[in-house]
């Protein structure tokens, strides 16, 4: 079975990959810190651990998609979502910048690069959010910002990406995540921040309920960036209102990202006013603390390190290779993955060597 892997390790990576888009979904709030507790619990665990999951297990029940836009990409991370288009129009509603076929196709090349060769390095899902070096050709790194100095016109050559360079480090740089995580005409602090917790750190925040109004205010004068209008969701002035329970887990997250527009450009300033990239990942660890981040490079540096980061990925793939989602009765396979995996350090393809050689995967169990 292994043997078979090493000669699939393209396929195998981009598969494993994939199943990061896959999340937790109909928890309540109060059940979000519930199931990150009982995931970490379970990564740190032991037989306790599987005696509390066969005793008490989670209550809520996983399913494959969080949208039907997920369904329709297959639960990609973000790759799919390319072929959403992103234009930016003028007062008069004319289109003044959109992506070309061969700039997305660019972008897709550049994500499976960095993935293949950090698989097929030994690396771990850690490093693609740190990696110091992205593989770009001269379209991209022009599009970028970075010189094209030595790039081919055609195929991809990893690039070396100092600390403090015009890109920041890291998978969540890329133009496919940049792209794929936007509004229509604008970038989405909202978007980007969920896809970190939602997909990278699993924990789930529901939707809003309805009957809200969730519409986006107007930019005013006083809102001169992008990350002000959506600061409004987190900081409101009336101090009944609902929105900062859920938003404050999504939005200062995505504040992060706002050095790059939403075609995934990079920016100084909006409206004349400096860009500030420091996020704050709210309740991000074990004990629900915050972390603070100067900018993406840092929040990619946290997350490279993160055991919530690690556990939740073998979570998905484990999810994505047995098929099925039977999280809440198999905490001791899922125990069993993750001290196998923590013994490989986390390698992409230790986990996916642990996931194979669960019994779960191996045997079949006869109806009862
Ligand atoms: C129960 C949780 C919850 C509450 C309460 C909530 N939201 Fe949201 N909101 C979400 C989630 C989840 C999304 C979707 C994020 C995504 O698309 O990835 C979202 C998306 C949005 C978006 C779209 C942002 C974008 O960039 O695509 C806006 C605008 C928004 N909410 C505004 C509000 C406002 C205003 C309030 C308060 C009146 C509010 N929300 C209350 C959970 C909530």
């Amino acid at each position: 079975m292994i043997t078979a892997l090493a000669n699939n390790e393209l396929e195998i990576a981009s598969l494993a990959y994939s199943t990061l888009s896959i999340a937790v979904e109909n928890a309540g709030m109060d059940d979000m810190r519930v199931i990150s507790d009982n995931f970490q619990d379970g990564y740190e665990g032991g037989a306790k651990v599987c005696a509390d999951y066969q005793n008490h297990p989670p209550s809520v029940t996983e399913t494959g998609y969080t949208s039907s836009q997920d369904q329709a990409s297959g639960g990609n991370l973000p790759l799919d979502q390319m072929t959403a288009t992103v234009t930016q129009s003028d007062t008069s509603g004319n289109t003044v910048y959109m992506l070309t076929d061969t700039q997305r196709a660019d972008m897709m090349s550049e994500t499976t690069n960095l993935i293949v060769d950090t698989f097929n390095n030994g690396g771990t899902v850690g490093d693609l959010f740190s990696a110091d070096h992205s593989f770009l050709n001269q379209e991209l790194a022009q599009f970028y910002g970075i010189s094209t100095n030595g790039l081919s016109a055609s195929s991809f050559s990893k690039v070396s990406y100092p600390m403090g360079g015009p890109r920041d480090r890291g998978i969540l740089a890329h133009g496919s995540i940049l792209n794929g995580y936007s509004r229509p005409d604008i970038s989405s602090p909202t978007q980007r921040g969920h896809l970190v917790r939602s997909r990278i750190l699993c924990q789930d925040v529901p939707p809003p309920p309805p009957n809200l109004n969730t519409k986006l205010s107007d930019p005013t004068t006083a809102t001169p960036t992008t990350r002000a209008q959506y600061e409004q969701h987190v900081h409101p002035s009336d101090p009944t209102s609902p929105c900062p329970a859920c938003h404050t887990l999504m939005d200062p997250i995505g504040f992060g990202f706002e050095a790059y527009d939403g075609f995934g450009r990079h920016r100084t300033t909006q409206n004349g006013t400096a860009i500030d990239p420091s996020n704050v990942i709210k309740q991000a660890g074990t004990t629900g603390m915050d972390v603070s981040n100067a900018d993406l490079t840092g929040m990619g540096q946290y997350l490279a390190t993160s055991d919530d980061v690690k556990a939740c990925s073998a979570r998905y793939w484990a999810y994505f290779a047995y098929g099925d989602a039977s999280w809440d009765e198999d905490g001791c396979t899922y125990d069993s993955i993750r001290t196998a995996a923590k013994a490989g350090n986390y390698s992409m393809k230790s986990v996916l060597t642990a996931i194979v050689h669960a019994p779960h995967f191996t045997t079949r169990v006869q109806d009862k």
